[in-house]
């Protein structure tokens, strides 16, 4: 197991070695509790002793104060998180100077005062903040340690077979006092937890070994169920009445039906998925083929009885279907092509009649916008 925690995000991945390659056994899985969330926990505790949500007031005030913010939360506050995640001998107690900007707008007396309500001592004589680390252990990092283990222990959850080693990688995986607390939450499952030296190069270094060499891994389990949107004849059995729809040639027809290339957790072939498509009319001369995803189970329609999406758009292939001989439509399919075997989706549409082409890249963690 791999678990991979970065600034942003908790990212968990089971791999099979047994046979010499890498088998990835089950979808990825992860949350947002990576490290960031302690700064903005930080910024979240400086926010409610000010009494000044997204220090609006302050931010308002001058335009370099949002920088001072940032540097105070993503700099300053930053060394004193990793003093306090190596475990640093002898220190017990974070001390962290605020920006003179920022004591002048709020008041020394209103900072204490706030930070008194949170049982945080703030000197304004030092004009620093001065927190134990049980606080800010209790305060601050708990929260996003307990959602890393839940995240942690929910993968185990799902497996049935032993793990012998857990990987701990990542910059903020590798913080001593987060790893020391996984070791512990974890340990009924695994014993041999292995954190490498670097642990935030540990990735990077993995991404170019594989882009050297793509064959190392062997396999690898559909993250989430994908596939278009398609319209197929209407069948009482398999299809729901509302999304009937019968078509100017007279024949029955089920709208918005999802149509799966590859569902979720299943293994990914080598090779390339296809399907064929026939216009849904004689006089179409363009095919807007939308590519979706979903993590949920037994999706069968890409829109709910409201008109809402049930499932991600990821992509889209547009693709010009001519006609000018007047050919039927049930002549002039449209070939969509998939393939899932690297780290991001190939997909490919092709018109018979002309041979024309189109194609588009896409995963399930674009944020794109159509
Ligand atoms: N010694 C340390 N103690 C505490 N936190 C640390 C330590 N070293 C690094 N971090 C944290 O690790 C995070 C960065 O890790 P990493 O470089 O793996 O992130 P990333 O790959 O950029 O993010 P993501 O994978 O989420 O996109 C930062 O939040 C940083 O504060
Ligand atoms: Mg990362």
């Amino acid at each position: 197991m791999v678990v991979d925690i970065g600034g942003g995000t908790v990212d968990i991945t089971v791999h099979d070695k047994s046979n010499g390659g890498i088998s990835v056994v089950l979808p990825p899985m992860g949350n947002t509790w990576g490290g960031r969330t302690i700064n903005e926990a930080f910024s979240m505790l400086l926010q409610k002793a000010v009494d000044d949500k997204g220090f609006e007031s302050f931010i308002k005030s001058n335009a370099s104060n949002k920088a001072e913010i940032n540097r105070l939360v993503y700099e300053d506050f930053e060394e004193q998180k990793k003093l306090f995640g190596n475990v640093t001998p002898g220190i017990d107690e974070m001390v962290l100077e605020l920006p003179r900007p920022f004591i002048r707008n709020y008041g020394g007396n209103v900072i204490r005062d706030g930070m008194e309500q949170e049982k945080v001592h703030y000197d304004p004589g030092e004009s620093a903040l001065e927190m134990k680390y049980a606080q800010l252990e209790e305060k601050i990092f708990k929260p996003t340690i307990d959602k890393i283990i839940e995240c942690v222990r929910a993968v185990f959850g799902e497996l049935t077979d032993h793990i012998d080693t857990v990987y701990l990688v990542g910059g903020f995986g590798g913080c001593r006092f987060v790893s020391q607390k996984i070791k512990e939450a974890i340990a009924q499952h695994c014993g041999n937890i292995v954190c490498p030296i670097q642990t935030d190069l540990a990735v990077v270094r993995g991404a170019v070994m594989w882009r050297k060499d793509p064959n190392i891994i062997q396999s690898r389990v559909a993250d989430a169920t994908y596939g278009i949107g398609v319209l197929s004849f209407f069948s009482l059995s398999m299809h729901d009445e509302h999304y009937k729809y019968v078509g100017e040639d007279g024949q029955q027809y089920c709208d918005n039906v999802f149509k799966v290339f590859v569902l979720k957790g299943e293994v990914i072939k080598d090779e390339v998925y296809k399907t064929t498509l026939i216009p849904s009319h004689d006089s179409y001369t363009q095919v807007c083929i939308s590519i979706y995803c979903t993590t949920d189970d037994g999706v069968q329609y890409v829109i709910d009885k409201e008109g809402k999406l049930t499932v991600r758009k990821i992509g889209e292939l547009v693709l010009d279907i001519p006609n000018p001989d007047n050919i039927l439509r049930k002549e002039r399919d449209v070939s969509i092509f998939m393939d899932f075997s690297g780290t991001e989706i190939q997909a490919r549409a092709q018109y018979r009649i002309t041979g024309e082409e189109v194609k588009t890249v896409c995963d399930f963690l674009s944020k794109q916008d159509y």
